[in-house]
């Protein structure tokens, strides 16, 4: 698939513009802050930037690109870690920036949704539901600028999985305007709608190359009465497995997040975010980040459960948060880790998941696998438990700056990232887990989906989009 790289002619980029109108478009130095990768490793590039107000203009912009052979690359909060929203191989491109559609058109008690447009920034969609004594469960460290439009298109995971699912079991319809430029309007708030092939659940996931969504209808949740935060300390990644599974038996789906975070990247975070208070005088090599939400008489159930683990010598610590503010200090430590592990010069951050009897040989074997290649390297293993799905992070040694690091060592960064990936394929997981394929995970999906599956993937890619404008290169290359 080749096409989708044409560059918009001088007539091309006056007929865009006036879909959008004088203040929907950028050029020049105006679209820098559209090319910024949040790791770092690239710099996006685009002919135009289109910020349409509504769906019919988002419809008017994709006609004409798909008559003119023209890319569109669908932007929303610009968080996504695989390039799905950078064009790194063409200068082409259109990006169509959904920030503009950032209405709730619609909150609907009765049926417990809201129907969001696009551009909605998630924790204003939390903020909203909050106002009905309602939330919006889908939750992660880019919450304050990450786009519910795109937190679709990548099916975006995050830290409450475990309870409510990823974003595609949190979506009931979708509106969205496909490579030819028609309207699907989906937005059904309905629980039972078997009507032929789900195209909600098709776009969702797709990251952009089947057309772009422009609003949902969101499922919103109760609150729940009591809620506890809960930070321990462990000896072993395998005995987290162990109090996750045993914990899973008492309080089942009252379990909101189960995360595991190392000693080594508690200790990181701290350094570059000194004012988080520490969780425990003491240093221990691992701990669990808990978060539980239910019926009154939850927190006392937690904290039997707790008490039986250190009866067991499962535990070596654990504290409770007996405030809102405590649980914040609590969180905080989890949602500044991945900005920790860019500031300490991560070159590999992986996402891989595997089944959750695997998870304990999943970390030694990658540890090990890793250790191999340089014995150097240092690993903040972190993530969610309760999905397995840990996430490597992985550093020069102490001491070495990652430019220089990876300049001695050209082909480090492959050989970490396709080590993973082997471990990950030999315990039965998948090798993206939560945070899609993109621009950068291609090669890695070629490799590891069965042939069935990536022929499939190519066919219903060249029926819905046979010209290949909708985001190029991301997901089939
Ligand atoms: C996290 C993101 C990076 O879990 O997936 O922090
Ligand atoms: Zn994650």
């Amino acid at each position: 698939m080749t096409s989708g790289f044409t560059t918009p002619d001088a007539q091309g980029f006056a007929d865009l513009k006036a879909i959008v109108g004088a203040t929907g478009w950028k050029t020049g130095a105006d679209m820098e802050r559209y090319f910024d990768d949040p790791r770092g490793r690239f710099t996006g590039q685009a002919a135009l930037i289109l910020l349409p107000e509504n769906t019919a203009q988002v419809s008017e912009i994709v006609t004409y690109c798909n008559a003119a052979k023209i890319g569109v690359i669908p932007y929303g909060g610009g968080t996504g870690v695989v390039a799905g929203q950078l064009s790194i191989d063409s200068p082409s491109a259109v990006i169509v920036s959904l920030e503009r559609m950032n209405r709730v058109r619609d909150i609907s008690v009765e049926d417990g949704v809201m129907v969001a447009e696009a551009g909605c920034i998630l924790q204003d969609i939390h903020d909203k539901a909050t106002d009905q004594d309602l939330m919006f469960p889908l939750s992660m460290a880019s919450k304050g600028s990450c786009c519910i439009g795109g937190n679709l298109a990548t099916n975006a995971g995050g830290i409450q999985v475990l309870r409510y699912g990823n974003a595609r079991d949190l979506c009931l319809g979708i509106e969205a305007v496909l490579p030819d430029g028609s309207i699907l309007n989906e937005l059904s708030p309905l629980r039972k709608n078997n009507t032929g092939y789900d195209l909600r659940h098709l776009l969702i996931g797709s990251e952009g190359t089947l057309g772009i969504i422009t609003a949902a209808t969101l499922v919103l949740k109760p609150v729940d009465p009591e809620s506890v935060t809960a930070f321990c300390a462990l000896r072993s990644h395998s005995d987290a497995v162990q109090v996750y599974k045993q914990l899973r038996k008492i309080l089942g789906d009252c379990m909101s997040a189960f995360e595991l975070m190392s000693g080594f990247g508690v200790d990181l975070v701290r350094h570059h975010f000194p004012k988080l208070p520490a969780p425990f005088s003491e240093k221990y090599p691992w701990h669990l980040l808990l978060q539980f939400d239910g019926p009154v008489g939850l927190t006392q159930k937690v904290e039997e459960g707790l008490t039986s683990f250190f009866e067991q010598d499962l535990m070596l610590d654990a504290v409770v948060a007996q405030s809102q503010s405590q649980s914040e200090d609590l969180w905080a430590l989890r949602e500044n880790t991945p900005e920790t592990n860019r500031l300490t010069g991560a070159f590999c951050n992986s996402d891989t998941s595997v089944p959750i009897n695997r998870i304990a040989d999943f970390v030694t074997q990658t540890e090990d696998a890793l250790c191999a290649i340089h014995s150097g390297l240092r690993i903040n293993s972190y993530g969610h438990i309760g999905d397995g799905n840990i996430h490597h992070n992985v550093f020069p040694p102490e001491g070495i700056a990652k430019a220089d690091f990876v300049k001695a060592h050209p082909e480090i960064i492959d050989a970490v990232r396709m080590a993973i990936n082997e471990v990950t394929h030999q315990n039965g997981g998948s090798i993206s887990a939560e945070h899609g394929i993109g621009r950068l995970k291609t090669d890695d999906l070629k490799t590891y989906a069965t042939a069935t599956k990536y022929a499939a993937l190519g066919v219903i890619k060249a029926a819905l989009d046979p010209n290949n404008i909708m985001n190029p290169g991301v997901l089939l290359k």
